[in-house]
């Protein structure tokens, strides 16, 4: 049901946007507005017009333009960057490019351009870098770019060039740094074709031939010729050929020489090294060789190399590099990914950098010879150390870099003794054995980087990095901790600014772990098992920056958190929060702190089921007010309401006789009096009470429960409505068996509601035997109106009966003609005298 509306908000959208802005820049894409534009692959066949005259970058590649017409752009004069590949231009007309002054990059790759004019690239007076792959472009005269002062790179590689010759606008390129001429059929070399470099020395020039079939270059061609760089990769189609034009290079000075093939341009079959003898007039500073199958792999032929100060060998076919006689002045020798059979134990005293990864048949290290080395790679090579390390294998002291990374098993066995200077050590991805018996790196206190990640390595010794002062970077991700728990192992690396724990499964972090980090700028600690988020660690890293506590179990914080001031990033992403009102003040946290939390927004809660993957800046703290409300609403409800029924059942019979009183008046009462007696005194009230008033005279009409009750209707409501209502005053007769009865007490109790309710002294008590006062302040309000209210003595000698019944009479008759004055003069004088008791 929601996806019409969806659709149609996403219409009213595009349609307000269209609105908005009518000139929209289909079909380019702006990739960064006023900027840089991308038209490609759009079936452009003109430039398009709407596009902002401050664009810088312009990318019109794969449209069918056809041609450049002149002053193509004038409309663009901002532009630094175009990219006319693959537009299919045959022309390109005088001041196609007019007014680009700013232009620095021209991009005319795959165009099948047939007429290029004089005038062509006028105006591109900032143009440093001109690609023309691919134009079919028949030599480099044809290329109109002698007046372009300011070039740095020009790319012709993959035409029809057949001849080597450089144009004599050359002298004009004196910024001129790089020439791509790979890929062309250029077959000869002729001294006369390079004249322009030899009359140009302070050119420095990289001069790329690759992929060319030379088959002849002329003796001394390059001779006086100083290069920065020449590639000659995949030219030659025989040894022979090669060797010949090798030694053809005489005379050149060349900085960088590369030679050999490539992984898929494989001409020569079986590389003869003979052919390295023809380099002995070639001054070189640095000699790459790759991708050659070897047929010798004599070393012997190297020596026109001795005096380079830098080779690589990548993909060579070597076997014997040991045998490098130890006059070669080689200072930095990379070897990788060559099919060694065995580790070559080099002995090269000028040797201060070896590099040798990825090769293959180096299983076992063994012993070197090399006392100037100070930088040392052998990472990558599936290779093992029974004992390491110390100047023992290495023979030198000076070294400051060791990388034994990604290797096999490394058995920790030296404490680097004698290889003091270290200053980088990178053992990732290896094995390390024995690492956590001794303190192996304590005599390495220059010792500023070290990477132990992913090693294998089970951190239950605190001992581990003693001596390691001057750390400055500790990489220890995917290892683990003795019971998972971080131990006290930083204690002496106190210079420590980057610290990586990553992935270590950590459950727990013991106290004062970090303590004496006071340098420490990141720390690392995603992707482990941390339950809670606790900042009384961190108090000590005074500069911490950036804190990552990324994908672990946090639910929350176990109080309110304060960081060090310094810390400006905090990841909390991918953890288990629990969005409960529990943890409110937590969540509120988050939402204050959202500008220093990384990716805040995008931080999801686990718990509680219903909350599930809902962000946590969406939870609403207001639904805990809420909740609370509604708890304390409740419970008041349920407090006021089990105290009404708890009244209402205590005082139904009250509220009875409350709601009769509207409904009898006073006028309706039939029984002068209404008796409430105990049962055990039914004998006296029959044979005596019943007897004098009933028959006596005047005759009073008494109300008795046995007599004048209605049949079938609750003795309760009986009391309410035959006894009270309809009765003028109530005659308690109080005795022993009454006190004790609770149901006359409730009776009583009844009637002083009632009495209560009648404002007007109706009770009459008449004491039937002395009852013990003890007995009567049980029942202390009956005992407070006795000792307040009217009360009759009932005593068995004729005077004293005589007394009583005139005084019953007396009090019964009164009110029969009711006067309130007269009444409460009355009760006055009775009270006074009733008092005594
Ligand atoms: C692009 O240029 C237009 C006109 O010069 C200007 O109004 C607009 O603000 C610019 N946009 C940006 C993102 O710079
Ligand atoms: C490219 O545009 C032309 C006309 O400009 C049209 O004839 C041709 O069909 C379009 N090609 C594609 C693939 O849209
Ligand atoms: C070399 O540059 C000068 C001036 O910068 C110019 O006059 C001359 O035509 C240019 N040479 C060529 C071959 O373009
Ligand atoms: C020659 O050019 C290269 C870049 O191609 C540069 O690294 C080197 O420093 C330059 N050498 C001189 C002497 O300018
Ligand atoms: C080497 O190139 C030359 C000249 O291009 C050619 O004559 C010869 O046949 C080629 N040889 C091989 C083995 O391809
Ligand atoms: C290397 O240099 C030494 C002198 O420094 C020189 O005698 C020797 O001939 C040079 N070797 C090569 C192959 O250039
Ligand atoms: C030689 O090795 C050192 C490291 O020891 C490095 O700094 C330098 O760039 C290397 N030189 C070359 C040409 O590879
Ligand atoms: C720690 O680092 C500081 C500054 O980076 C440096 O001055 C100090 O010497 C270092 N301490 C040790 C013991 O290396
Ligand atoms: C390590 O640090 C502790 C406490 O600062 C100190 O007592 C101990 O001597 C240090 N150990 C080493 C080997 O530096
Ligand atoms: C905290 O950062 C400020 C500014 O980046 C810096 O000046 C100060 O030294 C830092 N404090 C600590 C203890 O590193
Ligand atoms: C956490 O945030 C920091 C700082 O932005 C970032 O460098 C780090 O890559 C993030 N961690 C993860 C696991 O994405
Ligand atoms: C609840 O949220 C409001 C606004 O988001 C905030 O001002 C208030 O401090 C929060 N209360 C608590 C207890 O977190």
């Amino acid at each position: 049901m929601m996806q019409p509306f969806y659709l149609a908000g996403i219409l009213m959208m595009a349609l307000f946007l269209s609105c908005l802005r009518p000139e929209s820049l289909e079909p380019c894409v702006e990739v960064d507005a006023n900027i840089t534009y991308q038209c490609m692959d759009q079936n452009l066949s003109r430039i398009p017009d709407n596009i902002p005259s401050s664009v810088k970058n312009l990318d019109l590649s794969f449209n069918p333009l056809k041609i450049i017409g002149s002053h193509s752009f004038s409309n663009l004069l901002e532009l630094h960057l175009l990219d006319l590949s693959r537009c299919e231009i045959e022309t390109i007309e005088d001041e196609a490019f007019q007014g680009l002054h700013q232009l620095s990059a021209l991009m005319l790759t795959g165009n099948p351009i047939q007429s290029l004019s004089r005038g062509s690239f006028y105006g591109l007076a900032n143009l440093q870098n001109l690609v023309a792959v691919e134009i079919m472009l028949a030599s480099l005269e044809s290329l109109p770019i002698g007046h372009l002062i300011t070039l740095k790179k020009v790319n012709v590689a993959h035409n029809y060039i057949h001849s080597s010759k450089l144009p004599e606008y050359f002298s004009n390129l004196t910024n001129l740094e790089y020439l791509d001429l790979s890929n062309n059929y250029i077959q000869t070399i002729y001294h006369k074709d390079l004249h322009v470099l030899r009359e140009n020395p302070q050119l420095n020039l990289s001069l790329e031939l690759s992929l060319n079939p030379i088959d002849f270059i002329e003796p001394q061609a390059f001779q006086g010729i100083r290069l920065h760089e020449l590639t000659l990769r995949s030219n030659f189609n025989s040894t022979n050929v090669m060797k010949t034009c090798i030694q053809n290079l005489d005379g050149l000075r060349v900085h960088r020489l590369i030679l050999g093939e490539f992984k898929n341009e494989r001409h020569i079959e079986n590389f003869d090294y003979s052919v390295m003898e023809g380099l002995c007039n070639v001054i070189i500073d640095e000699f790459r060789f790759t991708y050659v199958n070897g047929f010798s792999k004599d070393i012997t032929h190297f020596s026109c190399l001795a005096n380079v100060s830098a080779v690589s060998l990548v993909n060579v076919d070597l076997d014997n590099l040991e045998n490098i006689p130890n006059y070669f002045k080689w200072q930095n020798l990379t070897v990788s990914r060559c099919n060694f059979e065995h580790f070559p134990p080099l002995k090269l005293p000028f040797l201060k950098s070896l590099i040798f990864t990825n090769n293959k048949g180096a299983v076992s290290f063994q012993t070197m010879n090399l006392p100037s080395l100070t930088f040392l790679d052998l990472s990558d090579n599936r290779m093992s150390f029974m004992g390491c390390c110390s100047y023992h294998e290495l023979k030198t002291s000076n070294l400051k870099y060791l990388n034994l990374s990604f290797n096999g098993a490394i058995f920790m066995s030296k404490n680097f003794m004698g290889l003091e200077q270290l200053e980088y050590l990178d053992f990732q991805h290896s094995a390390l054995r024995k690492t956590t018996e001794f303190s192996a790196f304590l005599s390495l206190e220059k010792l500023l980087y070290l990477d132990i990640s992913y090693t294998n390595t089970k951190i239950d010794f605190n001992g581990i990095f003693y001596g390691l002062t001057s750390l400055k970077t500790l990489k220890m991700a995917g290892n683990t901790f003795k019971e998972n728990t971080l131990s006290n192992v930083f204690i002496n690396t106190t210079n420590l600014t980057y610290l990586d724990i990553s992935k270590c499964q950590l459950q727990q972090i013991s106290w004062g772990v970090f303590d004496t980090l006071h340098r420490l700028e990141l720390l690392n600690m995603s992707n482990n098992n941390l339950l809670l988020l606790d900042s009384s660690y961190y108090k000590q890293l005074h500069s911490l920056k950036t804190l990552d506590y990324s994908f672990n179990h946090i639910q929350t914080a176990n109080e309110i958190l304060h960081f060090p001031k310094n810390l400006t990033s905090l990841n909390l992403t991918n953890n288990s929060f629990a969005c409960t009102c529990e943890h409110q003040d937590f969540l509120q946290w988050v939402k204050d702190q959202r500008l220093f939390l990384v990716n805040a927004e995008q931080m999801t809660c686990t718990t509680p089921v219903e909350m599930k993957d809902s962000m946590v800046l969406d939870f609403r703290n207001a639904t805990c007010y809420m909740h609370k409300t509604i708890i304390s609403v409740t419970v008041i409800s349920v407090l006021v309401v089990s105290t009404i029924i708890f009244l209402v059942y205590k005082f139904y019979f009250h509220l009875i006789l409350i709601a009769g009183c509207k409904k009898y008046s006073r006028s309706e009462s039939i029984y002068d009096a209404f008796v409430i007696y105990s049962s055990q005194d039914e004998d006296w009230v029959r044979n005596e009470l019943v007897k004098n008033l009933e028959e006596g005279v005047p005759p009073f009409q008494l109300c008795l429960h046995y007599r004048d009750f209605i049949p079938g209707v609750a003795i309760a409501a009986n009391i309410i409505q035959e006894g009270f209502h309809k009765s003028r005053k109530v005659i308690v007769v109080v005795s022993r068996h009454f006190i004790q009865s609770r149901w006359c007490i409730f009776e009583y109790e009844i009637a002083q509601t009632w009495q209560f309710l009648s404002s007007h002294s109706g009770i009459i008590f008449i004491v039937l035997e002395k009852v013990e006062k003890s007995l009567l302040r049980q029942q202390v309000e009956l005992y407070r109106l006795l000792s307040r209210n009217t009360y009759l003595e009932w005593e068995d000698n004729a005077l004293g009966r005589h007394i009583f019944w005139r005084r019953l009479k007396k009090a019964l008759l009164d009110g029969r003609t009711w006067n309130p004055k007269e009444t409460t003069e009355t009760e006055n004088t009775k009270e006074e005298a009733t008092t005594s008791i």
